[in-house]
């Protein structure tokens, strides 16, 4: 029956949080960044909406939005649910993250781990994302 997978489709669509205009994300990242484009292209498969932008200074794009402190620096730079989410961030960290709406400024993935989704592992090993608050003060939000 067609009419009855269509309302199990459109049910879906709108009881997915992953599909909430809530997590549309805004990607920042320079047009020559390959893994910047993979880890977009992951967070479709995941579900997200993405709107990806190159620029030709992601610094500045960072340092506009707030970060500010290069120890924390990675290639792209992106915005969902008022959230800075920097560098390769699984999408499971970014949906808790939208689930729970924590008190913080955002997520970083500091330098570009190796085993991260868009890198070389779509199950993230061996590197921490880290949280931060307006200040910059990190702590773990998840290990890996
Ligand atoms: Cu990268
Ligand atoms: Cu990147």
């Amino acid at each position: 029956m067609f009419y009855p997978i269509v309302l199990v489709m459109v049910f879906g669509f709108v009881m997915n949080p992953a599909f909430s205009a809530e997590s549309t994300i805004t990607v920042w990242k320079s047009a020559s960044c390959g893994c910047c484009q993979k880890w977009v292209d992951y967070l479709q498969d995941e579900g997200f909406e993405v709107t990806a932008h190159n620029v030709d200074d992601v610094v500045s794009i960072k340092r506009k939005l707030g970060m500010t402190d290069p120890a924390l620096y990675s290639c792209h730079t992106a915005k969902v649910g008022g959230y800075l989410i920097e560098g390769h961030v699984p999408a499971s960290d970014i949906r808790r993250l939208l689930d729970d709406r924590p008190t913080l400024v955002g997520l970083t993935a500091p330098g570009m781990p190796q085993m991260s989704p868009g890198m070389l592992s779509i199950e993230p090993k061996g590197y921490d994302v880290l949280q931060f608050n307006a200040k910059l003060e990190t702590s773990v939000f998840s290990s890996y």
